[in-house]
């Protein structure tokens, strides 16, 4: 039996209220023991993956699925991705709004296997025609979502990006990787930034790893920075390593973010270069961590 291990991160940028930094990191931690109990009972790293992704986009403290940010009409669109490691398979989707849960759209999209990325409203109809229940886009919007969204449009607050993911190896030595966001808030109708995007947002390979990205899009999709990382573990380098280098080339970029791995040792790695990220991860021997504090060491 491979060691299997689980690390789910709900988001970067700057550091919030203590308060709502401790329950960023209890989420996480909540999150990372549903997907942590599929790896136990022998569970796919991709079940795992989707169902703490699900857990994530459910909890409205999170930028994604409910408690998705605002784009600048006010409205929200939704951006996720689901990628494996064994064959590479992966599904995602962009500027999504009619869903309560894009990853699951985005599962379904590699399952159907005719295409990798639908987007806006395409996408909807994909949903729909496969059989996903319309959602009211205003279940989507939180009270708190939409304060910020007001306060940005005011200038009182810089715009948030912020982006929720997982990544895990299970029994067998299969990685994978979900992520998925509602992406910058005040963003251009439209845009999409990087979390559905295979290489940039997400990426999974069996000879390397696994790797979730967060933070600001636009550098991310620059560097491609979840291939970036991959590549470092493929050569061998340890998770926490790779996931250092790739940052410190995200700042190089001029990029604020952060990133989560798995490599295919099962080692795990979490950095960022803003002041704040929530984070957990459980191993193979139900070895708990979590926090909200992450600065690149
Ligand atoms: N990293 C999330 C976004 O830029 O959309």
């Amino acid at each position: 039996m491979r060691r299997f291990t689980i690390v789910v991160h709900g988001g970067a940028g700057p550091l919030p209220s203590e308060e709502r930094g401790r329950a960023a990191a209890a989420g996480c931690l909540q999150t990372a023991r549903i997907g942590h109990r599929i790896l136990a009972e022998g569970g796919s790293a991709l079940e795992a993956v989707q169902a703490a992704c699900v857990a994530l986009e459910d909890d409205p403290l999170f930028n994604a699925g409910t408690g998705s940010c605002l784009n600048e009409e006010g409205r929200i669109e939704m951006d996720a991705a689901i990628m494996e490691g064994t064959t590479r398979r992966v599904g995602a989707v962009a500027a999504i709004t009619r869903v309560k849960n894009p990853v699951l759209v985005a599962r379904r999209v590699m399952d159907r296997g005719r295409h990798v990325l639908l987007a806006g409203e395409g996408a909807d109809r994909f949903a729909r025609e496969e059989g996903f229940a319309p959602y009211p886009p205003a279940l989507l919007v939180t009270a708190a979502a939409l304060q910020r969204w007001q306060r940005e449009r005011e200038g009182k607050i810089p715009p948030r990006p912020g982006t929720v993911g997982a990544v895990a190896i299970d029994q067998e030595g299969r990685v994978a990787a979900a992520t998925s966001t509602g992406g910058t808030s005040g963003k251009a109708p439209g845009r999409i930034g990087d979390s559905p995007i295979p290489g940039a947002g997400l990426y999974a390979h069996d000879a390397a790893g696994a790797v979730s990205a967060t933070g600001q899009g636009e550098a991310i999709l620059r560097g491609v920075l979840s291939r970036h990382i991959c590549d470092r573990m493929a050569a061998g380098i340890p998770a926490q390593q790779a996931v250092e280098e790739g940052i410190r080339e995200l700042a190089r970029l001029g990029g604020e973010g952060g990133a989560i791995a798995v490599d295919r040792e099962g080692r795990a790695g979490f950095a960022s270069n803003t002041p704040f990220m929530s984070w957990a991860m459980i191993d193979a021997d139900g070895q708990e961590s979590s926090g909200y504090r992450c600065r690149l060491p």
